[in-house]
């Protein structure tokens, strides 16, 4: 359980952050709901986060690939709710073109997005978790960063990224107790993968025959957020159904 623990969740307006702020909610943790778009979809997650679950939870806006902008959201973080206990680094972009199509600022957006912005909120959660003495920490990755997909040389760059960068912080902090983890997904149906379409390509090369759901990665989230797995650093675990074996 997560009673009296503080988790912060990137890009949890909906799809799997949302997910993931529900299930850690469900176990008790009050929760920090970072998001970039519509701030409707935000405060409709924390609202039925708070009458669900009977936790605290709060919304705010912060680009991720803003250095200045993370560190001002977790001061103030802090000060709505404490210090960090656990951080999801979830907020994720693609822009998918062939190479030789792919302009230089899909480039940059993507690798700012989903790797800097994974850094960044490392970065400015680091020291809390230093002086306490403990930390989750939990970056979604891909299985695009394990095998590399055509059509997503920025997008594979940026998930290959955040496991190296993952397994790095598991050597810098494991010392003081702080674990860094990694998820790579799969197929899992969200926005981000209802524009790929050709559903049944991809479950014939799925061992499970389906794709995977919000709340598959949000069980893994929670386990990885949870005293259950406190001797598990630097770990990258594929939750794809199969996909990428
Ligand atoms: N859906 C999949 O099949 C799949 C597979 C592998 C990995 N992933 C990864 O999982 C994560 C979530 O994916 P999803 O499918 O739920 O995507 P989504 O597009 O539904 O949600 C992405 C979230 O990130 C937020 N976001 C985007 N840019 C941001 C920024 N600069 N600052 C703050 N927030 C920002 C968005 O507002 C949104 O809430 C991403 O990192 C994605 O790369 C998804």
């Amino acid at each position: 359980m997560l009673n009296g623990k503080v988790a912060v969740v990137t890009g949890a307006s909906r799809g799997i952050g949302a997910s993931v702020a529900r299930k850690l909610a469900s176990q008790g943790a009050d929760v920090a709901i970072i998001y970039c778009g519509s701030e409707d979809k935000a405060q409709a997650v924390k609202e039925s986060i708070i009458s669900e679950y009977g936790v605290k939870a709060f919304a705010y806006k912060c680009d991720v690939a803003d250095l200045n902008a993370c560190t001002e959201t977790v001061k103030q973080i802090t000060a709505d709710l404490g210090g960090v206990d656990i951080l999801v680094n979830n907020a994720g972009v693609t822009r998918d073109n062939l190479l030789v199509m792919m302009g230089e600022e899909d480039f940059d957006k993507v690798v700012d997005t989903n790797l800097k912005g994974t850094f960044n909120m490392i970065k400015v959660c680091a020291r809390g978790f230093i002086r306490k003495k403990k930390g989750k920490i939990i970056n979604i990755s891909s299985v695009s960063g394990l095998s590399g997909i055509a059509g997503q040389s920025n997008y594979s760059a940026s998930k290959a990224g955040v496991i190296g960068l993952t397994k790095a912080v598991a050597k810098e902090l494991g010392g003081k107790n702080v674990c860094c983890n990694a998820i790579a997904p799969g197929f899992i149906m969200t926005d981000m993968t209802k524009e790929l379409g050709s559903e049944e390509e991809f479950l014939k090369a799925i061992p499970l025959k389906r794709l995977g759901k919000t709340e598959d990665v949000a069980n893994l989230a929670a386990f990885l957020a949870d005293e259950a797995s406190d001797y598990i650093t630097g770990e990258v675990i594929r939750i794809d159904g199969g996909l990428a074996m």
